[in-house]
Parts: structure tokens; C-alpha cells; sequence
């Protein structure tokens, strides 16, 4: 606290210095609120503290440079412990998020991204289990993360764990999740109850795995599902009821190798879109695809290798279902499909 003191007076000083023949020697009042809310400067050095407009707190600690320095900086005397923000970027050094490694400091936002952080401890993340709202691990190296503890956070909307060193599917469970990011994870199984104990979530996204095969049910049973993204795979088949909901849906299958997808493998799907693009679909089966069209869904299936044959005379005999079916979808032979001409198709 002496330090703290001898540090204000030093800045008041430095501050009227600097100031003084502009501003007559006048604080603006965001620095003032700084020297209220946030730490000493020098105490939680290298990490920076911020305040914004409406006095919400921010603290980047992206310069940290090891585990003991995070450690120290939260042992500091915090005015304010609760924070809007808390940031670290573009880190080399860190690796472990320890336990108690933030001290009593609280977060609505917790973003620790593009870094070689590689393992969260159990607790970690405790003192936000209350506040947290948005939890952002984007793009670092993480195979050890407290699954566990996903439950324990009452605010958590937003969990993205992108790009990291994941392989297992985790279990995560929230009542109060609705976003889950795991794309470019290297996931090779998604469990059956995969989403079982989140649901609440509206957009999940396993983009950019190493998926093979998905069952019927995983996507059941989430009332509030809009976006499923499970582009960039390995997909090969589409069985019955792989994806049921309730309310328009966006479904991005784009990017895999399916060549066959299953009557009814969507369902209650009314409006919204599914998008097929760059996959191995020979045929545009009407069992499959009539009933979403019917339904006013939108149909990326470019860059298939549709052999339009017969089989596709309920479309190009359509002229409603044909403006659904996204307008650069070709046949195998480079055809537009919007160009095949319904005559060919009438004797069908
Ligand atoms: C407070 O300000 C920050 C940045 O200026 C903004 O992003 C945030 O939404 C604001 N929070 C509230 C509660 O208004
Ligand atoms: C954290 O809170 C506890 C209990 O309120 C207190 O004893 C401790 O000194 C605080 N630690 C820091 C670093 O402020
Ligand atoms: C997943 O977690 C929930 C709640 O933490 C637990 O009840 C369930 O048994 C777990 N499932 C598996 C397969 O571990
Ligand atoms: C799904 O893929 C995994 C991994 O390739 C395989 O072990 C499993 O048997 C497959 N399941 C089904 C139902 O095809
Ligand atoms: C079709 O392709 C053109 C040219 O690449 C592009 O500009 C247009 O947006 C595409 N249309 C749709 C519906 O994707």
C-alpha cells in the first residue's frame, strides 16, 4: 500500500508535468478513473490494465513471459478484481494456465488465443465460474482443458476452442451454452450424446476434423439448434435422422466425401439452408430432397458430379424447386443444372 501511494504521487507529479501547460494541470477523466479502478502500472507489469467508457475494466497480459510472472501480477493489490475482459495474445511462452494463477480476479470475457498455452488446470478458470459469459481459447495448443468444469460456469454463452490439439471428443456439459467452436480439432468420432448435456446450444461447428462417419440422434433433441458446421471431413454418408430440429437451419456439409445421404436424414428442417458443396453426390434423389424443398429449403449441391439422368426430372421439371437449388450447381459434364432443358426431361 506505501508503494501504491508513492506511485500515485509520482504519477500526479508526472502527470501535472506533462499536462500542466495544456490542461492546467487537469486529469481527463478516463485517467482518473484508472488510477481508481485499476491496479498500480507497475505492479501487475508487464500485463496493462484499461477502462472503458461506461468504466468496465480490461486487462491484457499478452507480454507475460512466464508462469511465475502471471502468478505475481495477481498477488498485486486489485481496487476493482472485477473485470470485463481479460486478454492474452500472440503468446510464446506460456503453456500451463495454472490454478490460482489469476488470483481473485473475475472475467465476463476470457480470450487467451493464438499461443502455445497447452494445458488449463482444474479451477483455473473458478473465479469466473459466476461471471463468465465468453471463453475464447482460439488457436493455441491445448490438449488438457477442465472439461469438467464447463458445468460449473452459470453464464457461459460462447465456448471456442478452435484450432487446438484436441482428439478426443469432450464431454461438456451446460445448461446455459450456445455456441460451441471445436473446429480444427483433429476429431475422428463424434459420440452418439455428443450434445446430450448442452441444450441450450444453437450453433455448433466441428469444421476442419478428421470425421468419418456420423450416427443418427447426435444432432436430436436441441430445441434451439440453428447451425450445425461439419465442413472439411471425411463424410461419406448421411444416415437417417442425422440432424432433427425445430427451427430454420443452416447445415454446412460442405468439403467432405458424401455420396449418399439417407431419406429423412434431416428432419423437421423448414426453411433455412443445407449446403453439399464439393462432395461425391451422384444422383439428387427426390425421396431424399423433395420433402426439403418442399419445406423452402436452399440446396448447395455444386461441385458434385451429378450424372442428370432421369432421375432428376422432379427437379428440372420444377421451375419453384429449381430456383432453391443453388443456381451454379453443374452435372458432372459441366451442365448447369439450371440450363438442362425440361424438354429432355419430359419423356422421362
Ligand atoms: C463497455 O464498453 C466496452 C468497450 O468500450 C463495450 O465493448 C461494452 O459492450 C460496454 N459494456 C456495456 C455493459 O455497455
Ligand atoms: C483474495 O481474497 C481473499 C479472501 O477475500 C483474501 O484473503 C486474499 O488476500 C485475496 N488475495 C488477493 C491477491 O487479493
Ligand atoms: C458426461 O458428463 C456428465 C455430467 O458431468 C455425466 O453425468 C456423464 O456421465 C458424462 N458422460 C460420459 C460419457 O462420461
Ligand atoms: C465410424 O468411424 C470410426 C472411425 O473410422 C469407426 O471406428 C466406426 O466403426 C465407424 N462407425 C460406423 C457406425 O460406421
Ligand atoms: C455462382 O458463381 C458466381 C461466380 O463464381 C458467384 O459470383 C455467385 O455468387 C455464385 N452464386 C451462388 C448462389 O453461390
Amino acid at each position: 500500500m506505501k508503494g501504491s501511494h508513492l506511485y500515485c504521487l509520482l504519477f500526479t507529479i508526472l502527470g501535472v508535468v506533462q499536462y500542466g501547460v495544456v490542461a492546467s494541470g487537469s486529469k481527463s477523466s478516463v485517467e482518473d478513473q484508472q488510477d481508481v479502478l485499476c491496479p498500480v502500472p507497475e505492479d501487475i507489469f508487464p500485463c496493462v490494465c484499461g477502462v472503458n467508457d461506461n468504466n468496465t475494466l480490461d486487462i491484457d497480459c499478452s507480454k507475460v513471459v512466464y508462469e511465475d510472472e502471471l502468478a505475481n501480477v495477481f498477488r498485486s493489490y486489485f481496487p476493482n478484481p472485477n473485470f470485463r475482459r481479460f486478454t492474452i495474445k500472440f503468446n510464446y511462452y506460456l503453456q500451463t494456465l495454472r490454478d490460482g494463477a489469476l488470483g481473485n480476479t473475475t472475467y465476463t470475457e476470457f480470450f487467451f488465443t493464438e499461443s502455445v498455452l497447452e494445458v488449463v488446470e482444474k479451477n483455473a478458470l473458478s473465479g469466473s465460474f459466476h461471471t463468465a459469459t465468453y471463453l475464447n481459447f482460439y488457436s493455441t495448443k491445448l490438449q488438457s482443458f477442465p472439461f469438467d468444469d464447463i458445468s460449473s460456469f452459470t453464464k457461459l454463452v460462447t465456448l471456442d476452442l478452435r484450432f487446438n490439439y484436441f482428439h478426443e471428443f469432450p464431454n461438456i456439459s451446460s445448461v446455459t451454452l450456445k455456441t460451441l467452436a471445436l473446429g480444427g480439432n483433429s476429431f475422428d468420432h463424434l459420440p452418439t450424446e455428443a450434445f446430450v448435456n448442452t441444450p441450450s446450444v444453437s450453433s455448433i461447428n466441428v469444421y476442419l476434423g478428421k470425421l468419418w462417419n456420423i450416427s443418427s440422434g447426435t444432432f436430436s433433441g436441441l430445441p434451439y439448434l440453428e447451425s450445425v458446421d461439419l465442413s472439411f471431413n471425411f463424410l461419406k454418408h448421411i444416415p437417417e435422422a442425422a440432424v432433427e430440429v425445430t427451427t430454420p437451419t443452416y447445415i454446412n456439409l460442405n468439403y467432405n466425401m458424401i455420396s449418399s445421404v439417407e431419406v429423412d436424414a434431416f428432419l423437421g428442417v423448414t426453411g433455412g439452408s443445407i449446403d453439399l458443396h464439393s462432395n461425391q453426390l451422384k444422383e439428387i434423389q427426390e425421396a431424399v430432397w423433395r420433402p426439403l424443398l418442399q419445406y423452402k429449403v436452399q440446396l448447395d449441391l455444386s461441385k458434385n458430379p451429378l450424372e442428370c439422368g432421369c432421375e432428376l426430372a422432379w427437379l428440372v421439371l420444377s421451375d419453384t424447386f429449381l430456383h432453391q437449388v443453388n443456381e451454379n450447381t453443374t452435372c458432372a459434364d459441366g451442365r448447369l443444372v439450371v440450363d438442362l432443358d425440361p424438354a429432355d426431361y419430359e419423356p422421362c
